[in-house]
């Protein structure tokens, strides 16, 4: 094949990143689909009242931070305000009853109590898709598109949640990238003096600066990388340069240790449920630290993630005829 048949790869890039944006575009939800899932959040609130009138049902997960995909499950979190929680287990009856046979409108949603924790990582993703929302939302979204496609989204066979792959997104953006593509939000000078109790739950610390607004003004990215050119450098980075043995993803703190952690892996193959099986794959949760959000990933498990990261490096670097195809051969 004469050369001149080959898109230069400037080219190729350029187009790669047109597509990217296309093809997530479509698979975004639609505001009909919106409006029917906060009706169905607030049809189950009014529900959970006529129980605990003090309690309230919020949205979290990808409905809530900008990263959800076309019929994806709806995250939902019950607080109770008042102290004494009377009603809590006739709630949880009667929420397992309605889960059981169903929603309207044939929506899936999960409901969990009193995960505060979850609401705030929630709060922290999105206020990172907002500070750059072409680029972060694109990487983000493609790749849980992909990780499904390729059936390496699944914590309950051994691979990784989406979560967990947004936490990648998100630390090669701000620890990896140089020029960073983010600010590390964690580590961010407050603009007043905050208070531990402001800034504490449950014993940890979820501060962080959350002025998007703010935030738009004063902090630009000399980053001027293209989703496409990022993607191909995300699949690099996770296919060749993070070394899994010894390595934690931490998007608070960068680059750590497993040993700095306690995660390491070098104790002697023991029981099935030992650290070495718990710490294959290393991500640390931004406000539990002494939790690893890939502790599902399996042996097994991370060796088809990886395969599937050299696989994606392969396709983008063989320099097909079309972006489009080279999409397409990604997800296939
Ligand atoms: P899809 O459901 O695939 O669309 O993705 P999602 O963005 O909703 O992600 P996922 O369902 O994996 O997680 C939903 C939310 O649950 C996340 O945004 C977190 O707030 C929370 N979550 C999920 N897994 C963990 C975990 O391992 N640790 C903690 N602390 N929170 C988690
Ligand atoms: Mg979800």
């Amino acid at each position: 094949v004469p050369m001149s048949r080959h898109p230069s790869r400037p080219r190729f890039v350029a187009e790669l990143s047109q597509c990217l944006f296309d093809f997530v575009i479509q698979l975004l939800p639609t505001a009909e689909e919106m409006a029917v899932k906060e009706d169905v959040r607030k049809l189950l609130e009014r529900l959970i009242r006529t129980i605990e009138p003090d309690s309230r049902l919020l949205s979290f997960g990808s409905t809530a931070n900008g990263f959800s995909l076309r019929n994806s499950d709806m995250d939902l979190c019950c607080l109770i305000d008042s102290d004494e929680k009377l009603n809590a287990s006739n709630l949880v009856t009667m929420l397992g009853d309605l889960l059981e046979r169903g929603l309207p409108l044939g929506i899936a949603c999960d409901i969990g109590f009193e995960n505060r924790l979850a609401l705030e990582n929630t709060r922290l993703l999105m206020c990172y898709a907002m500070i750059d929302p072409t680029r972060v939302r694109t990487l983000v979204l493609f790749l849980k598109v992909w990780s499904k496609r390729r059936k390496i989204n699944s914590p309950y066979t051994g691979t990784l949640s989406s979560y967990g792959y947004v936490l990648l997104v998100i630390y090669f953006l701000v620890h990896v990238k140089n020029p960073p593509v983010l600010p590390n939000l964690q580590q961010m000078p407050p603009l007043r003096p905050i208070s531990k109790e402001d800034t504490h739950l449950g014993g940890h610390n979820t501060w962080f600066f959350d002025d998007v607004e703010l935030l738009r003004q004063r902090w630009h990215s000399e980053n001027t990388e293209t989703v496409a050119e990022l993607l191909i450098d995300f699949f690099r980075y996770y296919s060749r340069d993070f070394l899994y043995n010894t390595s934690v993803v931490s998007i608070r703190a960068g680059l750590l240790k497993k040993e700095s952690k306690g995660w390491q892996s070098e104790y002697p193959p023991g029981r099935y449920n030992d650290a070495r099986e718990r710490n294959r794959l290393c991500i640390e949760d931004p406000f539990e630290t002494d939790y690893n959000v890939a502790r599902c990933v399996t042996k097994d498990g991370l060796y088809t993630i990886r395969g599937e990261f050299m696989r994606a490096g392969r396709v983008l670097a063989g320099r097909p005829e079309r972006a489009i195809m080279a999409l397409a051969d990604l997800c296939a």
